[in-house]
């Protein structure tokens, strides 16, 4: 069993959020979508965020390796669904939202084929260091050209606390994503309102960041 289906069936999912996420509301513009369009929720959980994308007039596709976390999406937010198994994932469906149930590293760039954009709360942040650079990797490899995304992170003197959320800062975005993305950081702020278990550890500072990124060919050449 990984460590996060131990946490799922042991209700250790303090990451939820039972509201949306504001950085979201405030950026949602950076994904650039029209009404229709598809967005991509990597390591989704039961995330609100994808409830707020669906009353916005868009599509989701999400990929989360907890089947209680997605049994739980669907049921405390009363949506009905479809079950189907598509290689290595079950995937739970309707017209507006399929959250493929499975290792994200298993999915291919043709499950992804229809989206417009990539939204990236506590996903990259939930991952320690080495795993980082492989699912920036794969994330790239698997999104389309001429999609965006809207990627948040934390960052906060990692040796005064251990994580997850491990911390990101802005030269680690660069490296993980500048290659092959045009990235821009479009908020960066000092939270002063940082969760207890951040003030209890004593971390020197907090911030929380916004970014926008764009796999555009050109970006890569
Ligand atoms: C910190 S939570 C964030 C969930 C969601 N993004 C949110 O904002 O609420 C990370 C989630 O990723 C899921 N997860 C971790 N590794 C995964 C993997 N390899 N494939 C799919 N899901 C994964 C965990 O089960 C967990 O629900």
């Amino acid at each position: 069993m990984t460590d996060w289906i131990r946490r799922w069936k042991e209700g250790k999912i303090g990451w939820h959020n039972e509201s949306i996420n504001e950085s979201l509301i405030g950026h949602i513009d950076c994904l650039g979508l029209n009404t229709g369009d598809t967005v991509f929720v990597p390591l989704c959980g039961k995330s609100k965020d994808m409830i707020h994308f669906m009353q916005e007039g868009f599509k989701v596709i999400g990929v989360e390796i907890s089947e209680l976390g997605v049994k739980q999406f669907f049921d405390e937010n009363h949506i009905s669904y479809s079950v189907k198994e598509l290689e290595n994932f079950i995937v739970y469906y309707n017209n507006k939202i399929s959250i493929y149930c499975g290792d994200f590293f298993d999915l291919s760039s043709n499950m992804l084929e229809s989206i417009s954009g990539t939204y990236d709360r506590a996903s990259l942040i939930a991952l320690s260091g080495n795993l980082r650079q492989k699912y920036a990797n794969h994330l790239y490899s698997i999104i389309p050209y001429s999609s965006s995304m809207l990627l948040l992170t934390v960052n906060y003197p990692q040796h005064q606390m251990s994580g997850p959320p491990f911390a990101v800062n802005d030269d680690e975005v660069q490296l993980l994503y500048g290659k092959g993305l045009d990235c821009q950081l479009i908020e960066c702020i000092e939270d002063s309102e940082m969760e207890p278990k951040f003030l209890q550890a004593g971390v020197d500072f907090f911030q929380t960041a916004a970014y926008c990124l764009r796999k555009d060919r050109e970006s890569y050449e």
